[in-house]
């Protein structure tokens, strides 16, 4: 299976001229290692961008290797729902994935397990795929249990085929880079939460790794090996370092490297 990264450019960049120059400049520095077809990048712009990265990454050597993805979707397709954006337009956008329950709008805009769970749904009734992330606000003693409610919440009463469309982003909130004190998780602590998430997973549909499930937190050129590399995470999730042209062109080289 494909390892996969996920590009969360979050509230970035300020312009499309600025998305337009990442995108170039990864177009140029992916044509210098040979793009293995190992990994698959998901692009993740806000919503007003989406036409302009799609049209640019369709015309650029980035095509082979690259979908385009939302930051959030409403958990309704059409009404009075003021300021959302559905499924169904995203998709005649060209969008084919969607970052659903990210700790950003779970804390920051109120987002309940129950609201994901309708976005989830709204997802897969549009044929994006989700993808769901779910973590912790801390390693206290109750941490397991916290992120087992999280899962519970957002797939419980999914079917197995439902959950087998969707990827989930094991994102523990206090090693996101923006968090004051961030600092990346480790793989072996990680894997101990991918466990959880995937016994949840089990438990619903009745079987075995139904999903891919990557890592996000403070991802860089300096751990995205030790995560992606690993046989428990199917990829990353990568929010700042996705914006820093450089940096993200290091990690996506880096990335192509890993032996499957
Ligand atoms: P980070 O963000 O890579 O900057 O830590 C990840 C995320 O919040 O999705």
């Amino acid at each position: 299976m494909k390892k996969l990264i996920i590009a969360n450019w979050k509230l970035n960049p300020q312009s499309s001229a600025e998305a337009v120059d990442i995108l170039d400049f990864l177009s140029s520095s992916i044509q210098d290692f040979a793009v293995k077809d190992n990994f698959a990048v998901i692009f993740c712009p806000p919503y007003v961008f989406i036409p302009k990265v799609a049209s640019t990454v369709e015309s650029s050597p980035l095509r082979s290797i690259s979908h385009i993805g939302a930051q959030d979707l409403a958990a309704q397709d059409s009404g009075a729902f003021t300021g959302e954006v559905s499924g169904s337009m995203l998709t005649r956008f060209g969008v084919q994935y969607v970052i659903v329950g990210h700790s950003e709008r779970r804390y920051k805009m109120g987002e309940t397990d129950e609201a994901i769970h309708e976005k989830i749904k709204a997802a897969l009734r549009n044929e994006l795929v989700p993808i769901v992330c779910i973590g912790e606000a801390d390693r206290d003693g109750n941490w397991n249990d916290f992120i087992r409610g999280q899962c519970e919440g957002a797939f419980m009463g999914l079917t197995g085929a439902e959950l087998a469309q969707c990827i989930v982003a094991y994102e523990p909130v206090w090693a996101i880079s923006s968090n004051p004190n961030a600092k990346p998780d480790t793989p072996d602590s990680a894997v101990e939460a991918v466990r959880i998430i995937r016994s949840v997973l089990r438990r619903i549909s009745g079987e075995d790794n139904i999903c891919p499930v990557l890592y996000g937190g403070s991802v860089s050129s300096s751990n995205v090996v030790d995560f992606v590399g690993h046989p428990e995470f199917d990829g990353a999730l990568v929010g700042g370092a996705s914006v820093k042209k450089e940096e993200f062109a290091k990690i996506l080289r880096l990335v192509s490297e890993i032996k499957s």
